[in-house]
């Protein structure tokens, strides 16, 4: 069977400007959102990324009509159709952020079955704080052959005061999406503050929710009982893809300018470029880095928001491999976030990993081989290391990148990299 792999030549200087799209890990929720309104919602600034496709394909499974279009990067969904509760393995197993749809579906309409979402190459990705929370608001489930089957009781969902044991996205994204439905207020605590939680809010709040909050750990939700469409509600850009492609400038020269972000939500991620030697100008919607000389090695701690973003630990693991020093990088948030080390270390790298920690002993320069991506964000930091690796880089497993990245090559490429996607 064919697979699609990206090869790259290292050693090509970058410089010029990549545009940022809509962020993966808020257009997956304002589009489940979506489900709360019987009637026609438009989102702009979507990105076209196979995630987004799954999503159209479980909306589109539930019985809304979605209509994707790539060259306005807008979607169009109509959930006044919708009459199915149901979502099954197959379709949650592809991608889990699936659940998302648990919150709209009992918000709406008192019930839902959903496949329990699988573990993934990163860690175990419980939804335990999803389903106690959601129960707080009186949802009741049953999980019979993998399945889970949410009801509501007879009182209707009723506002609560739910603290999260600990700042889950998804947890606090389902809570907010559940509790918009809620008779009365709803108070989260110890609520996610990622920038995708603030833009859910803000779609929300447009749809007709009263929310209040989002954005600090304290989010409070007055449950209305109908909700009006939305037209052209544009998606917050993606931090985490505007981060990767300042650590390709910054890996290969810059000056590579990043637009359509806003470098408030990367405060942390710039600081830590900073401190390696990169140079940083910000607009409110661009960042551009530059670099000349050795790297300084630093030390990483994965945080929730606004602490250092996990996403982008796979991706500045590179500045440590080429850095002149050693560095530490601790995973806080998920389980086995490091698998990408091994595939460093074929390229020359040396990072030993003892459970959280990746301990980086700074290298000379990489060298080129083939290499495989096990997740989405591994796979982009791979792609970074060949653009200053030594000769040819072939990184397979590009159905991952295709995930969260639209057009990475063709970005790179116009910036100055040596890259190209073939078939093998
Ligand atoms: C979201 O995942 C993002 N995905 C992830 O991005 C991101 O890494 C993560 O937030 C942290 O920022 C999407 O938004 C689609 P969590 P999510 O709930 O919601 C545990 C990418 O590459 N946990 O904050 O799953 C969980 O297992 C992806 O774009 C429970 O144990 O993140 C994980 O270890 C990867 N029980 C940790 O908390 C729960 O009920 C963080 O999970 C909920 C979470």
């Amino acid at each position: 069977m064919s697979t699609e792999c990206i090869i790259v030549q290292g050693g090509k200087r970058l410089s010029g400007v990549v545009p940022i799209g809509g962020a993966k890990n808020s257009v997956l929720k304002l589009m489940a959102a979506s489900l709360l309104v019987p009637g026609v919602t438009t989102i702009t600034n979507v990105p076209c990324i196979s995630d987004v496709l799954t999503l159209q394909s479980v909306l589109e499974h539930l019985g809304a009509e979605v209509v994707m279009d790539s060259n306005a990067h807008s979607v169009t969904i109509d959930a006044g159709k919708v009459k199915d509760t149901a979502v099954p393995y197959d379709l949650v197993a592809q991608m889990r952020a699936t659940i998302t749809v648990l919150g709209p579906l009992v918000g709406r309409f008192g019930k839902a079955s959903i496949a329990m979402p699988g573990g993934c190459d990163i860690g175990a990705r419980g939804i335990d704080m999803h389903l106690r929370g959601l129960e707080k608001l009186g949802v009741s489930f049953k999980t019979l052959h993998g399945d889970i089957h949410a009801h509501v009781g007879p009182k209707g969902l009723v506002g609560a005061q739910i603290e999260l044991a600990f700042a889950s996205v998804g947890a606090t994204e389902n809570l907010i999406l559940a509790a918009t439905c809620a008779k009365g207020t709803t108070v989260i605590k110890n609520a996610a503050r990622e920038p995708e939680i603030a833009d859910l809010a803000d779609f929300l709040v447009c749809l007709g929710a009263r929310i209040s909050g989002q954005g600090t750990s304290v989010i409070v939700i007055e449950g209305v009982d109908r909700f009006d469409p939305v037209k052209g509600y544009a998606t917050v850009g993606d931090r985490i893809e505007a981060g990767t492609f300042l650590v390709a400038g910054a890996l290969a020269g810059g000056p590579l300018t990043v637009e359509g972000v806003r470098p408030e939500h990367l405060a942390t991620a710039l600081m830590k470029l900073e401190a390696c030697g990169a140079e940083i100008a910000t607009t409110p919607t661009t960042i551009t880095v530059s670099h000349r000389g050795s790297f300084a090695p630093v030390d990483i701690q994965t945080l929730p928001y606004p602490g250092f973003p996990t996403d982008l630990q796979a991706q500045f693991m590179v500045l440590d491999a080429v850095a002149s020093g050693s560095s530490t990088v601790t995973e806080n948030i998920f389980e086995s976030r490091f698998k990408v080390a091994d595939e460093y270390n074929r390229m020359g790298a040396r990072v030993r990993v003892e459970g959280h920690h990746a301990y980086i002993e700074g290298v000379e320069e990489l060298s080129g081989a083939p290499v495989q991506a096990p997740d989405l964000r591994a796979g982009a930091g791979l792609v970074l290391a060949g653009l200053i690796a030594d000769g040819t880089t072939r990184v397979s497993g590009v159905e991952f990148v295709d995930r969260g990245y639209e057009g990475i090559v063709e970005k790179l490429a116009t910036v100055g990299a040596q890259i190209t996607r073939e078939t093998v």
